[in-house]
């Protein structure tokens, strides 16, 4: 915003007057974890690629905005679905600030030693969930025959020749499974991933890149297999479901006591999560592509811990910790993934929840309500919290820090409403101005 030789800070809020059911249908868009990976594996197709189901976002606008100033084309067929021409791309060097505004330009990397044989990538950002290091994803490119280091804050890969490798990830990791399943996409022979991470969003990449001539089996179990092809070519190619809005929503209708078909997601993703709401007394009815759930009865206590797919996703944590804190009788919250994924337990206590957080596990007394309360959003997952404790709490609750949830969400508070919320978003304009430099 422009004030003559001034700028204005404009601060972006989320409203909600909460305490209302939310009853209809809400729609799931593409999921973010899949849609990141595939349209930057597109930079490594040389050739068009036309994905659809690509959520608005703004990690999927970063994604695009550093293929483009990588060269690739790239053009909005419709609001969902994107053409990349990456024919005319040039490689071997990513736009550091455009890259470490987010964790999955990781994938870069792969794409870049596939392709070109060399990366020079910034380190990754992303939400502050804990420690997040790419060892794993280095030991993977090491075993391929790349030579990698770390060099003032970005990783440099180079190549002759990618070759087939076997490879035991140390723990499970989707990053470093789906960045080593890229880069081997075009290595010589075959590459085996034991200890692979068995997410949706890896099977569904594995599927885009066979759409493309790649030969990959075994994405979806613990053991994948790449045979090396020396190209690929275009393809049109449609993402999966975003479970974890899918689940966010489905907590969101459990908070409030309310009804809600979520439409366009796949069931079998939904396992762990739809198990633990029926286990807390919540109505999940499956059908092919939706799920129902109803929140009338009363909440029960259970305990939950995170694991790597097909358990209980740690990307739910903050989300069913809210619905912990509605539940009668003591939950215990156990994270295994991240070590800093409790930071929304300090905004949750501003609203009245009672928490205590040993190690990593959040014991958590249910029972009360919550009360509205002005709160931020820590982090994409944090910030989802903060809106169901919201949409479940009686009063205004307002929400600072909202660009983390747009990361990931696609116009969650359009949707909302559409389902009977009472929710808005504000722009702001800050007390603060401050003289704009020449
Ligand atoms: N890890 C290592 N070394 C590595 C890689 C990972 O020690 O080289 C550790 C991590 O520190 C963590 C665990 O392994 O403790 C799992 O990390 P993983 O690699 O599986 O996670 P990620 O690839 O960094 C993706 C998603 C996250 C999601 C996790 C787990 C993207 C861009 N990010 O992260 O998504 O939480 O998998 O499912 O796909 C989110 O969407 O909110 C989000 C944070």
């Amino acid at each position: 915003m422009s004030d003559g030789g001034y700028g204005t800070i404009v601060m972006e809020k989320i409203i909600i007057n909460g305490a209302k059911p939310l009853r209809g249908t809400i729609e799931v868009s593409g999921a973010k974890n899949a849609a990141l990976p595939i349209l930057l594996a597109a930079l490594m197709v040389d050739d068009k690629c036309v994905i659809e189901n690509v959520p608005c976002i703004s990690d999927v606008t970063l994604s695009l905005e550093i293929l483009s100033s990588m060269g690739c084309r790239i053009r909005m067929l419709t609001k969902n679905t994107v053409e990349i021409d990456s024919r005319f791309a040039t490689g071997g060097v990513s736009p550091y600030d455009l890259v470490r505004r987010m964790r999955g330009s990781y994938y870069l990397i792969g794409a870049e030693l596939g392709r070109w044989g060399r990366a020079y990538v910034g380190l990754p950002g992303g939400c502050d969930i804990g420690i997040r290091p790419i060892d794993q994803h280095i030991k993977g490119f090491r075993a391929l025959g790349a030579e990698i280091s770390v060099e003032g804050g970005y990783v440099k890969a180079s190549a002759d020749e990618l070759s087939g490798a076997s490879i035991y990830f140390d723990n499970v990791t989707v990053g470093g499974t789906i960045n080593v399943m890229i880069a081997a996409t075009r290595a010589k022979g075959t590459t085996v991933i034991e200890n692979a991470a068995r997410e949706p969003h890896i099977v569904d990449l594995a599927n885009f890149l066979n759409s493309c001539g790649a030969k990959i089996t075994g994405a979806g179990t613990d053991v994948i297999k790449i045979k090396g092809v020396d190209k690929l070519y275009g393809s049109t190619y449609a993402i999966i479901p975003d479970m974890i809005e899918a689940g966010t929503y489905m907590c969101a209708a459990a908070a409030t006591r309310g009804r809600l078909r979520v439409n366009n997601v796949i069931p079998k993703h939904l396992e762990s999560i739809s198990a633990k709401l029926e286990e807390m007394g919540v109505e999940i009815i499956e059908n092919d592509d939706s799920v129902e759930v109803c929140g009338n009865g009363e909440l029960r206590r259970v305990n939950i811990k995170t694991l790597p797919y097909p358990g209980f996703p740690t990307d739910m944590n903050p989300q069913i910790g809210v619905l912990l804190c509605l539940a009668k009788g003591v939950s215990c919250l156990t994270e295994s993934i991240y070590d800093n994924r409790f930071k929304y337990v300090e905004e949750l206590k501003r609203m009245g929840a009672s928490i205590t957080v040993d190690g990593s596990t959040a014991i958590i007394e249910g029972g009360g309500m919550l009360s509205a309360a002005p709160v931020k959003a820590l982090d994409l997952r944090a910030g989802a919290a903060m809106i169901i404790a919201g949409l479940a709490a009686k009063g205004r609750t307002e929400i600072e820090d909202i660009h983390f949830i747009e990361r990931g969400y696609d116009d969650i508070v359009g949707k909302l409403r559409s389902v009977g919320a009472d929710i808005k978003k504000v722009i702001i304009p800050s007390a603060v101005s401050f003289e704009k430099a020449n």
